[in-house]
This record gives structure tokens, sequence and C-alpha cells, in this order.
């Protein structure tokens, strides 16, 4: 595995900084409220585990899984629920968790599913940023950082269902997906 990554974007203890100043900003938005933390798999679930014991209030938690017909390093924007949540969203405060905030084409259609089930309200919480490929207008309540446009992986996220495991996050060298 760690032959096809050209460089260390972010180590252990850097992502682990980031996460808990994270869940220390949600922890101060929503106490008292009904929070709810939904997580999109697979890629944000390794971020959803260190994220939910960074947070001090109570906190559900449920799982969709989504599947973007795209193949490769691009998003077609055609999102297929393949998992479904097992909540009612009725009266939650709910904060989408996801491991990337890429073309935006994925989280918008998720907000857009999301919001016509009347939660009582909605955030986005996104590990990395990538604002430059941006395609549909979208924003994040909680960025964990900003990236440039290169395709990383480690932390959750994959290529080709590959490198999740990786505990740090890197840049996947280009002739790995030429
Ligand atoms: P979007 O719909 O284009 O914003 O794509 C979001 C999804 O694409 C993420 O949830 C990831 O699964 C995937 N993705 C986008 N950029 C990367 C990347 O750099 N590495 C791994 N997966 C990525
Ligand atoms: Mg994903």
């Amino acid at each position: 595995m760690l032959e096809d990554i050209e460089r260390v974007l972010f180590t252990e203890r850097q992502i682990a900084v980031i996460v808990e100043r994270i869940g220390k900003e949600i922890t101060r938005d929503y106490r008292g409220k009904n929070l709810l933390l939904v997580s999109v798999l697979k890629g944000s679930v390794v971020f959803m585990a260190d994220l939910m014991r960074s947070i001090d209030i109570p906190a559900r938690i449920d799982f969709m899984a989504t599947s973007s017909y795209g193949s490769g390093t691009k998003t077609s924007g055609v999102v297929k629920i393949i998992k479904d949540l097992d909540i009612n969203l009725e009266g939650y405060d709910i904060v989408l968790v996801e491991d990337i905030l890429d073309s935006g084409k994925t989280l918008s259609y998720l907000v857009e599913l999301l919001q016509s089930r009347n939660p009582n309200s909605l955030k986005i919480c996104t590990l990395f940023d990538k604002p430059e490929r941006r395609q549909v207008e979208i924003e994040a309540a909680y960025v964990g950082t900003q990236i440039p446009d290169a395709f990383i992986v480690g932390y959750g996220l994959d290529y080709d269902e590959k490198y999740r495991n990786l505990p740090f996050v890197g840049v996947l060298k280009p002739q790995v997906y030429a």
C-alpha cells in the first residue's frame, strides 16, 4: 500500500488535532439540542468513529450508504441510496458527517433528501474540503481543513475501495489511477 503513496498530507497526529477541534465546536453548539450524527458510508466511517468520541454531549448516530455511479476519481452526481437511515429525523438536530466535500453533488443531494424529512435542523460537517472543485453551491458548517485539488486516500478515503485503512491521509501517485 505504502508504495502507492506519493506523499503524506496529514499524519495521524495532525488528523487527531483537527477532529478534536471539530468535536469541541459541535459540543459547544449542540448543548441542550437533540443531536443526531449521520455518517455517510463508507468514507466517513473512520472520521465518525473518532469524532463521536470527541463530542462530550449526548449524541445519537445513524448511517446511510450512497453510491455515485461515477467510477475512478470523479462523482457523476447521480446518487443512489444503498442503505437508508433507521431513525425518523423529525425533531433531531442533524450533523451530516462526510469525509470530503469535492464537487458538492453528493452532499447537495443528501441535504435535500434529509431536509424533506423535516429535521429540526441540518448542518454539514466535513473533514476535508476542496473548494476549488465545487460545482454546486454548498457549504459545510464544520470543516476540518481545506485541501488543494489532489486525490487523497487514507483515514477512510478510498481509491477503488482500497487504502481506507491507512491511518494517515496521503496523495496517491497519479500513475495508480492513470
Ligand atoms: P462530490 O459529490 O464530488 O462532492 O464527492 C464526494 C465524494 O467523492 C466523497 O464522499 C468521496 O467518496 C469521493 N471523493 C472526492 N474526492 C475524493 C478524494 O480526494 N479521495 C477519495 N475520495 C474522494
Ligand atoms: Mg464518501
